[in-house]
């Protein structure tokens, strides 16, 4: 089968097959667990990989309450036995979901809340799940402004959710027409730029103060928008924010790889069910968690920068959070695994990334 990855030229400092390598265990900063049945099966491969992970709140319906955020928590705990080690190790973080009718009493609820890590903004209609997000923009200030005082972050899914503008313009256009002004107006407000996909972005960062971070996922780092199309329609690399061009791709892994503060590991694993991702009108999301942290090595490892991997999964995250890093440690071996051409998804299956094809590397289990 045909790579629908663009072709990287080999740098120096590639490892040698069977070599190994240990980092602090890492967290995934962004992840959707989804519920139920289907929860259950997508839970492993992450606790396998990361010891916590920020859940995202777009359930249908959305997680909007402390309440809701209690009651999603204890149905993930409640399939983590306390009698397997790696399961008991793993700690959800919480967040809210933002909308039109967010009260400033949620808000104090939520940040008094040691469970709930921050608040999702979704503009309404911007993606998954996002059809009670936010309408108007402008009447999130009061909330804003509440959360900036009780230092409570502001995770963004940041795309323009205008119809006028073209569909992969819609990060650079929400940068120009209200992330810029937004952190300009809030001046102590902690906030992630979730799955950056562009360079503006990345520059938008950099160029932001440190409570300005971002997020990136490994499909933005290993693939570019040819890889909707390569050879035919490709549902399964169809995700929100959209793959973009090959020097945006080159953009994010240079920023991934920098070893810079501003920037952490976030999968935005998104799984869905084969029968919705292949049909008339797919739904967008890519799912990574059985392999993330070895997609992210071959990313390190193709810029020679396997150094810089701890820091990118394991310590700017917390850093950013404010919470401890972990202190135990994980190790990944340069050694090819092959993927399975599905995995069961409740009573469906689902199609990962790298689908019958092979990643460079494992994790020792
Ligand atoms: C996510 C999902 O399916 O929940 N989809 C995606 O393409 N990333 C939603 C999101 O994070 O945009
Ligand atoms: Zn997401």
């Amino acid at each position: 089968m045909p790579s629908l990855e663009p072709q990287k030229p080999n740098k120096l400092m590639q490892r040698e097959e069977g070599s190994t390598m240990s980092l602090l265990f890492p967290d995934d900063w962004h992840l959707h667990l989804r519920d139920g049945e289907q929860m259950k099966d997508v839970l492993k491969h992450t606790i396998q990989r990361f010891r916590r992970a920020i859940i995202m709140p777009n359930l249908n319906p959305p997680i909007c309450t402390e309440e809701q955020a209690e009651n999603y928590r204890k149905r993930i705990l409640s399939l983590l036995s306390s009698e397997d080690s790696l399961e008991s190790q793993f700690t959800p973080l919480m967040t809210l979901y933002l909308t039109d009718q967010t009260s400033k009493e949620e808000i104090k609820r939520a940040s008094r809340n040691d469970m709930i890590f921050g608040m999702k903004l979704y503009p309404m209609g911007s993606t998954t799940n996002s059809s009670e997000g936010v309408r108007h923009l402008a009447q999130l200030n009061p909330i804003l402004s509440l959360m900036e005082e009780l230092d409570l972050p502001l995770l963004i899914h940041a795309e323009e959710t205008d119809p006028a503008i073209d569909i992969f313009d819609r990060e650079g256009a929400f940068i120009d027409r209200y992330l810029q002004e937004t952190v300009e107006r809030f001046q102590g407000l902690r906030i992630v730029f979730e799955h950056i996909s562009t360079s503006e972005a990345v520059d938008f960062v950099i160029s932001s103060s440190e409570r300005v971070a971002a997020t990136i996922t490994a499909h933005h780092l290993l693939m570019n928008r040819n890889s909707l199309f390569e050879g035919g329609i490709q549902p399964h690399n169809y995700c929100l924010p959209l793959l973009k061009t090959e020097r945006d791709r080159l953009a994010l892994v240079q920023a991934a790889v920098s070893g810079k503060a501003d920037f952490f590991l976030g999968t935005d694993s998104a799984p869905h069910s084969q029968s919705s991702k292949e049909r008339s009108c797919g739904c967008a999301g890519i799912y990574t968690s059985h392999c993330a942290l070895e997609l992210y090595a071959e990313v390190f490892e193709q810029e020679g920068a396997l150094e810089n991997l701890e820091g990118f999964a394991s310590r700017n995250g917390p850093s950013f959070y404010q919470v401890p890093c972990n202190t135990d440690r994980i190790e990944l071996i340069k050694k090819e695994q092959s993927i399975p051409s599905s995995f069961p998804y409740g009573s469906s299956r689902l199609i990962p990334f790298r689908s019958q094809r092979k990643v460079a590397w494992q994790i020792s289990k």
